[in-house]
C-alpha cells in the first residue's frame, strides 16, 4: 500500500493537492478537517464539541482524533492506500498512526511536507474565507491556527525526517510545479 502523509501549515495546499494525488495514484483520502466539519454540519454531539476548539484555532484532543481517524481507516475495503491530510498534528497522533499501520505490516510512505511563508497563508486563507465561509477562515483565529501549527505539529518534521520519511517540497508558486514535485517524491520511494 502507499501511505502518503500531506503535511503543512493551514492554507499550504495540503487539501488541493490531495485532491491531485487520489486522482493519480488511485488512494482513499481521508482529511480529518473536512470529517470533523461533516460533523459540525450535522450537528452531532462530537460536532458540538469540535466547533468550540475549530472555531478558537486550537486541536481537537489527541485520543479523540485517533479513534476517529482509527474508524475511518478501518471503514476501508480493497484500499491503494492512503493520503492523510490534516492527520497527524501532533507526535501522539504521529506514533498513534505508525503503530496502527504497523499492526497489518504497513507503514507511511511518504511524509510529504509543504513549506509556504506565513504572509502567503494568510492572503490564501482569508482569500478563501471571502469565497467559501470557512468559519475558522478569519484574521483572528488563522493567527492562532499558525501559532498551534508552529508549537504543536512543526516538531513533526523532525520526527518523520528521524523516521525517514520526510520529504521537502517548497509550496509556494504554481500548482502543477508543486504536483510534479510531489510526484517525483512519491515515485522515488516506490
Ligand atoms: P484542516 O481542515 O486540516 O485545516 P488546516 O490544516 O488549517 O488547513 P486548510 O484546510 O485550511 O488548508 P490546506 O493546507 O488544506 O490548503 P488548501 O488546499 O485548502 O483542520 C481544521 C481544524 O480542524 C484544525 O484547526 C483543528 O481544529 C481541527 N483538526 C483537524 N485535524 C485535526 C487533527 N488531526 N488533530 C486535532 N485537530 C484537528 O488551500 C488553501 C487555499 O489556498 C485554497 O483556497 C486554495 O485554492 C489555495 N491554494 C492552494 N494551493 C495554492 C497555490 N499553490 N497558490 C495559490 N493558492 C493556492
Ligand atoms: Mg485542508
Amino acid at each position: 500500500m502507499l501511505n502518503i502523509v500531506i503535511f503543512g501549515a493551514p492554507g499550504s495546499g495540503k487539501g488541493t493537492q490531495s485532491e491531485k494525488i487520489v486522482e493519480k495514484y488511485g488512494l482513499d483520502h481521508i482529511s480529518t478537517g473536512d470529517v470533523l466539519r461533516a460533523e459540525i454540519k450535522a450537528d452531532s454531539e462530537l460536532g458540538r464539541a469540535a466547533k468550540q476548539l475549530i472555531d478558537n484555532g486550537q486541536l481537537i484532543p489527541d485520543d479523540l482524533m485517533v479513534s476517529i481517524l482509527e474508524a475511518k481507516l478501518n471503514a476501508l475495503t480493497d484500499s491503494k492506500g492512503v493520503i492523510f491530510d490534516g492527520f497527524p498534528r501532533t507526535i501522539a497522533q504521529a506514533e498513534a498512526l505508525k503503530k496502527m499501520l504497523n499492526k497489518h505490516a504497513e507503514d507511511v510512505t511518504a511524509m510529504i511536507e509543504l513549506d509556504v511563508p506565513e504572509d502567503e497563508l494568510m492572503t490564501r486563507l482569508l482569500l478563501r474565507g471571502q469565497a467559501s465561509g470557512r468559519a475558522d477562515d478569519n484574521e483572528e483565529t488563522i493567527k492562532k491556527r499558525l501559532i498551534v501549527y508552529n508549537e504543536q505539529t512543526s516538531p513533526l518534521k523532525e520526527w518523520y525526517k528521524n523516521d525517514g520519511k520526510h520529504c521537502y517540497i517548497n509550496g509556494l508558486g504554481e500548482l502543477d510545479r508543486i504536483f510534479n514535485d510531489i510526484v517525483a517524491a512519491i515515485d522515488s520511494r516506490i
